[in-house]
């Protein structure tokens, strides 16, 4: 129903319109097809990846190795991971909280999980009883609904330790894209560390492209999981339309329509705050958050019940309970607003919401 409705402020999918630049190499598609048909796939499947992830910093990316491999979607890249990860055997460590379709694929292929609490992973050091007892430890950065970047400082400390105890560090980085802080050349950090690292890129959540889109499976070269061959058993491989598209975008985005987004998404940050915060134990935790979704604590109020109210208005909001995959509970009072929409109806279901808590 969210899906349909102009009011949907739930998924964090990129719903935003056009800018200009974009909407140029829309208008330009069929020349797009044409080149991209008369081009060797591998070779723009090597473009695109370059364009994308040197955009964001990762100058040390594998692409060249053939150990980024192109998926439709990063859930897609996920079920390829936990489907080679169960050959190794769980449990994994995993953030807590986070997107919840991480835990369902990784319990869906059988893996048992262990919640790391995203306060204990940025403090410091992991407990090494804990790294004794798992095989993965699996990091969203930036994390999705917080937005918390894992410092390049933590990130080489952790994959010291998943080196020592021989675990798996996967890392989900779909929200990247929207903080310069997650833009240091993390591949640099986990290649020198000596670890075996899996990571899942996603340019789906930057630009409005109706879920065209690619997630890449980065992997180590002794990951010693069999990721190759599941990801062949699943696809031949993703459309090299969709990556020259993705070229295309990030090339616009590295001329200056990165910093514009970040722009916009401060923005629509700056309204939702501007116009829920004078109301009675309405807070922001993720204060510090440059993601494309904000979450509101609704005080004594129940999640569930704004977020019941604003659905009879055709507004769609998510309440924060599976995101704390281990504990539901903790998310009772917390709700989560997709930023990446246009402000026009951003700032109509911000009001739709601002009058439900008021009333409530
Ligand atoms: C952190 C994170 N990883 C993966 C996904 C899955 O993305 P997709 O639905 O494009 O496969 C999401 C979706 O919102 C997400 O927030």
């Amino acid at each position: 129903m969210a899906l349909n409705s102009r009011l949907n402020m739930a998924d964090g999918h990129a719903r935003q319109a056009l800018t200009p630049g974009q909407a140029r190499i829309i208008d330009d598609l069929p020349n797009l097809f044409a080149k991209t048909a008369a081009s060797p796939p591998e070779e723009v499947e090597l473009d695109a990846c370059r364009a994308y992830l040197d955009l964001l910093g990762q100058h040390s990316h594998p692409g060249g190795d053939g150990r980024v491999l192109a998926c439709y979607s990063s859930s897609v890249a996920m079920e390829i991971f936990a489907r080679a990860m169960v050959r190794e055997g769980g449990p994994v460590a995993l953030i807590h909280p986070t997107f919840d379709n991480i835990p369902d694929i990784l319990r869906g292929v059988g893996l048992r999980l262990v919640p790391l609490e995203e306060d204990r992973l940025h403090e410091g050091d992991l407990d090494p009883d804990l790294l004794n007892s798992v095989r993965c430890v699996f990091v969203t950065t930036p994390n999705n609904p917080t937005g918390r970047v894992l410092t390049e400082e933590r990130l080489r400390a952790l994959a010291a330790q998943c080196a020592r105890h021989n675990v798996v560090l996967a890392l989900d980085t779909s929200f990247r894209g929207f903080d310069p802080r997650g833009h240091y050349d993390h591949y640099r950090v986990l290649e020198d560390s000596g670890c075996r690292w899996v990571v899942i890129e996603d340019t789906g959540k930057l630009w409005p492209t109706l879920e065209l889109k690619i997630g890449w499976l980065v992997f180590s070269a002794e990951l010693g999981l069999p990721i190759p061959k599941i990801y062949s058993d699943i696809l031949l491989g993703a459309s090299p339309l969709v990556l020259a598209l993705v070229q295309r975008f990030a090339e616009d985005a590295a001329d200056g329509g990165l910093a514009d987004l970040h722009r916009f998404i401060a923005g629509n940050r700056a309204h939702v705050r501007q116009e829920l915060s004078h109301l009675p134990g309405v807070g922001f935790p993720d204060l510090d958050s440059r993601a494309s979704v904000e979450r509101v604590h609704v005080g004594d109020r129940s999640a569930l019940d704004v977020w019941s109210a604003l659905s009879d208005q055709n507004v769609y909001v998510l309440p924060c309970q599976k995101f704390h995959w281990a504990n539901p509970a903790e998310g009772d009072s917390m709700l989560r607003i997709a930023l990446a929409r246009s402000a026009g109806p951003l700032s109509e279901a911000t009001r739709a919401l601002r009058h439900v808590l008021a009333a409530t």
